[in-house]
């Protein structure tokens, strides 16, 4: 049933190009126009909306902050981004002008599900984005977006994040074409340039052997960092993320531009950061902060755009993503990071698909 894998989570990192193609190709008519079928959201209900929420948990919560980014650079729309847990328990503010988006792979999880009643009991239009059909969250909803990732059997979610990217994307470009808020040109480039997502990830995937041997170098460190900024700070907490839940490794994810505020403190000889900086408009920014933690010994892995090698002269390693657009890079950056998760996992000898005091849905608050 692992088909040749030792682990459900390699394999579903491994079922990731699969997973974006079956997510994005029935999307996509032959004249380039996303069809989202559960998706009854029209162009008068979008006018109406004044304000989106989106709420999640976990690896779903990441895939929210990347969703707030898209829906904001591409629909215009302002976006607040909670966990489950705190915004049912903050009064939120809500109405029938909010469109409540919940995002869960299992479309069970407890929290996800409380806040998107009292986000219903307020009047808001409610959209699942979950990967099984029948869920409650998808019965309860307004508009669902299925990611077709397939089961995730693996605790640490993998497929299920970046096809919640895709998600959070289409979505995105389809309410900025209908709002007119993104010109045709644009949003022919971004959503062209997302169908070769599955291609590309392909790509990175062949690309495994130098995380491995990453992997067995570092699996004993005590803590790791993981620094970026915008999307790429984002994305640096999934990463963290997937670290800590598997091989039980003290991580933690700050904003890079926040280093200096405390976090730096913590940086030692031989402290293992891993940089991401794929982002043009902040690279030089990144460049600055790998080279503050370097100063303090640290060991740094960065991830950057291929092409963009001077990132070679402050890091430790670099690590490659196909060259793609700035907006779209969470779907490639974080492969990278999932496979070293799980190579320093391994290497630590950790039960890697049923990690210690977790569970692969969270149906109990
Ligand atoms: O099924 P959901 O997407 O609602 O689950 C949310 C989180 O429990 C889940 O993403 C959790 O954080 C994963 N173990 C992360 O790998």
């Amino acid at each position: 049933e692992k088909g040749g894998y030792q682990h459900f989570m390699i394999k579903e990192i491994y079922e990731q190009p699969k997973a974006l193609k079956e997510t994005i190709s029935p999307r996509v008519n032959n004249k380039n126009e996303i069809v989202l079928d559960d998706i009854k959201l029209t162009k008068e209900d979008l006018e109406k909306i004044n304000k989106v929420v989106i709420v999640a948990c976990g690896t779903a919560y990441h895939a929210g902050l990347v969703g707030r980014y898209a829906i904001e650079k591409f629909a215009k729309i302002p976006v607040e981004t909670d966990v489950a847990s705190e915004f049912r328990y903050r009064d939120p503010f809500v109405d029938d002008r909010t469109l409540f988006i919940a995002v869960s792979q299992s479309g069970e999880t407890a929290d996800t599900l409380a806040a998107l009643r009292e986000a219903k009991e307020k009047g808001a239009r409610v959209l699942a984005v979950t990967n099984v059909v029948g869920s409650r969250i998808s019965r309860e909803a307004d508009d669902v977006f299925y990611t077709w990732a397939g089961p995730e059997i693996a605790v640490a979610s993998t497929k299920a994040y970046t096809t919640q990217l895709v998600a959070m994307y289409l979505i995105a470009l389809d309410m900025g074409l209908k709002k007119g808020t993104i010109t045709k040109g644009k949003y022919d480039a971004v959503l062209n340039e997302l169908k070769t997502f599955p291609e590309k990830a392909e790509k990175l995937l062949q690309d495994k052997q130098l995380l491995q041997e990453l992997a067995d170098k570092q699996f004993n460190n005590q803590n790791v960092f993981y620094i970026g900024r915008g999307i790429d700070d984002h994305v640096g907490r999934e990463g963290s993320l997937k670290l800590k839940e598997i091989s039980y490794i003290h991580s933690e994810a700050i904003a890079a531009g926040e280093l200096k505020h405390g976090t730096i403190a913590l940086i030692e000889e031989g402290t293992l950061v891993v940089a991401l900086a794929t982002q043009d408009h902040l690279y030089d920014k990144m460049l600055s902060n790998i080279k503050e933690v370097k100063a303090r010994g640290a060991y740094v892995v960065a991830v950057a755009k291929e092409g963009n090698t001077e990132i070679e002269k402050s890091a430790d390693i670099a690590i490659y993503i196909p060259n793609t657009l700035d907006e779209l890079t969470p779907v490639l950056s974080v492969i990278p990071l999932q496979i070293l998760a799980y190579y320093i996992a391994v290497a630590r000898g950790c039960d890697v698909d049923k990690p210690k005091n977790l569970a692969k849905s969270v149906t109990v608050e």
